[in-house]
């Protein structure tokens, strides 16, 4: 298995590092691909990112759902039970899915009508500007922690597109800003999970997510209203708080999707992320498997760092009662 994961593995670090290592090598592409993404009104409209994560998610969902269902060698919970002919776990009827993106995009598109974007990188006044604002005369703050309402008028009731920053980013500060973003959102859903789990209310909450047969890809976005807006929040917040620019936002989203798809997929894959990043440094599905399973450990989404640290904690010091 080793040698099956050695050519992906070799690309993945070669790509990497050489975008690393020589940005020049790929600025040229990188100007191409900006200018032409900067010309569409698709890419320049506000709902751009809802729509553009329903139409990734539909794909990589789709994709995983074909393989578990042709592939019941490879899930987990059959591979367990040692029984191939264990009946498959129930998918929602495609009715039942409209509702489901419905409830994803209502609250999303709110704020993407209402709320002026404020990304790294764009001049304030292109933000006030796109919020209607005249920016001679308005002060405003472009961190996205101030937000700011558009400046509703008969001519321009809803704020419908985005100020872009002018230049792109170089493809070091791209995948510098992938990888920084995806480390602090599996730290900060991590206490989000464990809150979930440990206090009470937003037990309730999360307990829609648990609420499953065998785990199965769809359970990805088996999620309760405001658990699904938390979770869109934090993954905000961790691109935000590093000033990402809005191509790495973009090429976020795919990679984001694949994870959370990964992990919820009740599969052992060759390809997994987990085993294309160095050994004990993934969670994979097979941990998040074992959490929806029992639900008492195992509650980073991605890496192993925060629940390892967890454990040695809880083997250092045993909660006593
Ligand atoms: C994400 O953050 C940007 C930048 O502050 C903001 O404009 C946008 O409304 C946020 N999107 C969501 C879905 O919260
Ligand atoms: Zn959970």
């Amino acid at each position: 298995m080793a040698s099956s994961v050695l050519l992906p593995r070799l690309a993945l670090g070669l790509t990497l590092g050489s975008a690393i290592a020589f940005p020049t090598l790929y600025q040229p592409a990188l100007e191409k691909l900006y200018a032409y993404v900067l010309a569409s009104s698709i890419f320049r409209a506000s709902t751009f990112e809802t729509f553009w994560t329903v139409i990734i998610y539909a794909i990589i969902e789709s994709l995983y759902i074909a393989k578990f269902t042709h592939n019941p060698q490879l899930r987990l919970a059959v591979k367990k039970d040692e029984d191939s002919t264990k009946p498959r776990p129930k998918m929602r009827r495609p009715t039942h899915r409209i509702k489901e993106g419905f409830t994803y995009i209502a609250p999303l598109l709110l704020l993407d009508l209402t709320m002026i974007k404020k990304f790294g990188g764009v001049p304030v006044q292109d933000m006030a500007l796109s919020g209607n604002y005249d920016p001679n005369k308005v002060s405003m703050r472009g961190n996205f922690l101030a937000p700011s309402l558009h400046r509703f008028t008969f001519d321009s009731p809803l704020q419908t597109t985005r100020a872009l920053p002018p230049t792109p980013p170089t493809s070091r500060q791209l995948v510098f800003q992938l990888a920084a973003s995806i480390v602090i959102y599996d730290s900060v859903f991590f206490f989000f999970h464990l809150a979930l789990h440990k206090l009470p209310l937003l037990d309730k909450i999360h307990s829609m997510h648990h609420k499953h047969g065998e785990i199965n890809p769809q359970i990805t976005n088996q999620l309760d209203v405001f658990e699904r807006l938390g979770l869109v929040l934090l993954a905000n917040f961790s691109l935000n708080i590093i000033g990402s620019h809005v191509l790495t936002r973009t090429l976020f989203v795919p990679m984001f999707v694949w994870l959370l798809v990964d992990i919820h997929s009740g599969m052992t894959q060759e390809w997994g992320y987990d085993k294309l990043l160095p050994a004990g440094w993934a969670a994979g599905s097979k941990r998040h498997s074992h959490h929806h399973q029992h639900g008492t450990k195992y509650y980073e989404p991605f890496f192993n760092w925060w629940d390892d640290a967890l454990e040695w904690f809880a083997k250092k010091s045993p909660v006593k009662g």
